[in-house]
Parts: C-alpha cells; structure tokens; sequence
C-alpha cells in the first residue's frame, strides 16, 4: 500500500525543489492514466477529487477504485478533496476516504475566509488530515467565444500571507500570482516578483491551481520559489478528447482499443508533466521518507441477551447512524458469528480516517449515545479494541516482527 502522509509528501517536495503533480480523477480511465505514468516514472503523484456538491457528489463507485488504485500501487500517492467551499464538504471529503483536503474561501473578504478556513483546519486536524487553505483568487478562463474578456484575478495579497497562515494553521497554501483554471492566454504574465515574496514569508509548501498552459521555464520558477503542488486538469481534458476524437476516425478500431488510445495520451500528458515538474524518479527516496496512511478500526465483539429480531434491527439502525455522523468515522460494519458456540455472537467495525479521530471519536455526544442506547441496554458482555490497518507489504514484516 502506498497511500502517504500528504504532508510528508509535500514537505519533501519543497524540500527538495520540485513540485507533485495533483491532476484531477474525472473517470476510471483517468485514474488507470495518471496512476500508470506515475508508476513508469517512478513519482509521487496526488489524485485529485473534486468537490462536486452542486452537480451530485463524486461517485462512491469512482471513489472506491481510487482508494483502491492508491493503496495497491507501488508508488506514493495522495487522495485529495478539492475546493470545498465549507467545513460540511471537508467532513464529506474525510468520509469519501481522501485524506488531504483544500478548503476554498478565497471569494470571500479576509476575516471570512480566516473564519472559514480556521473552522476546516480544526475539523481535519482533529482527523489527522492537513488542509491546503487558498488566499486569492485563481478565477476561470472565459469561454472561447468571450477570448477578449481577460479574467480579473484577485491576486495574493503579500501583507496577509502571515497573519492568514497564523490564524488557521493550514498546512499549504493556495496562491494567486497569474494562474487561471482552464486555457488562457493571459498564464505568459505571470507575477514571480509577488511569489518571491510570499515565498519568503510563507514557509510552507505553496499551490497552483490552474496548472494548465505554462511553459517548462515558468513551471521551474515556480518550483525554485517554493510551489510543491500543482493542480492540473483541462489540458488533460483536451488530451482525452483529442485522442478519442482522431481514433474515433479509424472505423476498425473497437470501443475498448479506441478507449486504450486515449488512456495512452493521457499517460503521456501525465508523464511530460512529471518530467517538467521534477518528481520522475523520486517514489524511491519519497516511499522512505514518508510515513504511510493507517485507517483504524474500532473493533466491538459482544453477546446479546435481546430475543426480539425488530427490537435489535432498530437499535442497530439507530447505533449506526450516530457513529456515521461523528466526523472522521468512515464506515460502520456490523456482523453475526458464523458459530452458534462462538464465543461472542455479535461485532461491530468502524473505521477511522486515522489514529488522530480516536482522541475526539469517544468524546463525542454521538458516541457517547450509542454506547448508552446500545451497547449498555444490548450487550452482556463484551470486547472492545482498537486496531491500526496495516498495509499489504508492512504486515508480513510488523506482524511477524511479534511472533
Ligand atoms: P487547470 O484546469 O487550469 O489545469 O487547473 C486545474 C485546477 O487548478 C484544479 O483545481
């Protein structure tokens, strides 16, 4: 399993002057892309999940290959929620599985998105999971048809950097020197004078957003001058939809190897970016350096003396909807011994973003619920522990390492 510590990842970015490519996972076939260049090359890479509120969340299906494609790959990989616009999509965004998320408060006046941002900070720090916070704003490219309307973008003011940073204790910080998310032509002029100085006052990885269309001198200026993460998604956009529409051409070619052509570009777009930006051929030193990322499980085996199939259907209804509410819970599993003799008849799951959500989880009003109108009216006797999952190559290591 390669899924890391985001903050580790980005701190050996800065450290080391090179920037991790955060390229948005629209489809399967994004994700299958990006994760085989990252693989070739040899780098870290970011899956970015965009916070999709507005237009439905992001699929749960889509979510769960990228789980899966980030813990099984051989490279170190970070899942991150993008853009939420509160503290309620940040909590979504913990529960999805990612474990970084950006909060985007940049619309709003100073003291708002100090507020805003504060609030995110606390909830994903109490999960363990750091938080990109945005101080100006990196507007979008007009439509091709309104090309003369040049975007206004509400650049990164310097004097506020410090006391922005101070305030909310994020841990990266989302700048706005030029950039726009989409294709622009206005990206040649961007402000490396106002970077420099953020730079020097910010301390902490800085992000791109609106990656797209820059030249490979302007992307290693912005790497000297302390960027570690850049955000890119339409020029893949463009890439994939290119592909599909000169194979589409060839009438001989088969959906899934029309598909295959596709998913080939876009690896290489991934590839040209990883080059550019400096993370080929890093995995190595990153995977040593890095801590992994270990869900927890809570762990509850129990007896019942409670006969009535109804009254136990409810309760257990009712006992995991308050676990599913407590922030940095992500799933709730319940299950039924195999064996009449068994020892205990009865257990529950839960897992955890992190070992951090342990310290508030037991606190909370909704678990403090459960265990009075559940377990203390249901169970007779019971076990209960807590559990950090190991990843598939440290658990013949650590496991064997007690035997
Ligand atoms: P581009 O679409 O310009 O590459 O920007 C992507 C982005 O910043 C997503 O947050």
């Amino acid at each position: 399993m390669a899924l890391v510590d985001m903050r580790d990842l980005l701190y050996h970015a800065y450290n080391n002057r090179y920037a991790v490519g955060a390229f948005e996972i629209a489809s399967l076939d994004f994700l299958n892309s990006v994760i085989q260049a990252a693989e070739v090359c040899r780098s870290p890479v970011i899956l970015n999940v965009i916070d999709q509120s507005e237009r439905g969340s992001v699929s749960e299906n889509l979510m769960a290959a990228i789980d899966t494609a980030a813990r099984s790959s051989s490279i170190p990989v970070a899942v991150h929620y993008d853009h939420c616009i509160n503290s309620e999509r940040v909590e979504q965004g913990i529960r999805l599985g990612c474990n970084g998320v950006m909060l985007d408060a940049s619309d709003k006046s100073f003291p708002e998105n100090v507020e805003y941002t504060k609030k995110a900070v606390e909830l994903a720090h109490s999960c363990g999971i750091p938080v990109e916070g945005s101080l100006g704003e990196v507007s979008c490219a007009p439509a091709q048809e309104d090309s003369n309307v040049q975007a206004e973008p509400k650049l990164t003011s310097v004097p506020e950097v410090e006391a922005y940073i101070k305030r909310t204790g994020i841990d990266f910080l989302a700048i706005s020197i030029g950039t726009v998310h989409g294709r622009s032509n206005s990206k040649s002029k961007l402000d490396f004078g106002r970077l420099g100085k953020i730079n020097a006052m910010a301390g902490i990885p800085l992000v791109i957003h609106g990656g797209t269309g820059l030249s490979e001198s302007q992307y290693h200026k912005l790497i000297d001058n302390g960027v570690a993460k850049i955000n890119y998604f339409t020029a893949l956009d463009e890439v994939a939809m290119a592909a599909f529409r000169i194979s589409s051409e060839d009438q001989t070619l088969t959906s899934s190897e029309l598909m295959m052509k596709v998913r080939s570009s876009l690896s290489n777009e991934v590839s040209r970016c990883m080059q550019a930006w400096r993370s080929a051929g890093r995995a190595a030193e990153v995977m040593m350096q890095c801590s992994s990322w270990h869900n927890v499980e809570q762990v509850i085996v129990y007896n019942s003396e409670n006969s009535d199939p109804q009254q136990i259907q409810q309760m257990i209804q009712n006992g995991k909807h308050e676990l599913s509410r407590i922030p940095g819970v992500l799933n709730v599993k319940i299950g039924k011994s195999l064996s009449q003799n068994g020892k205990f008849q009865y257990c529950w799951i839960i897992r955890l973003a992190s070992q951090s959500v342990l310290k508030t989880y037991k606190k909370d009003p909704h678990y403090l619920s459960y265990t009075n109108n559940f377990l203390k009216k249901q169970a007779t006797d019971q076990i209960d522990d807590d559990y950090e999952m190991l990843n598939d190559f440290e658990s013949t290591k650590t496991v064997a390492g007690h035997i």
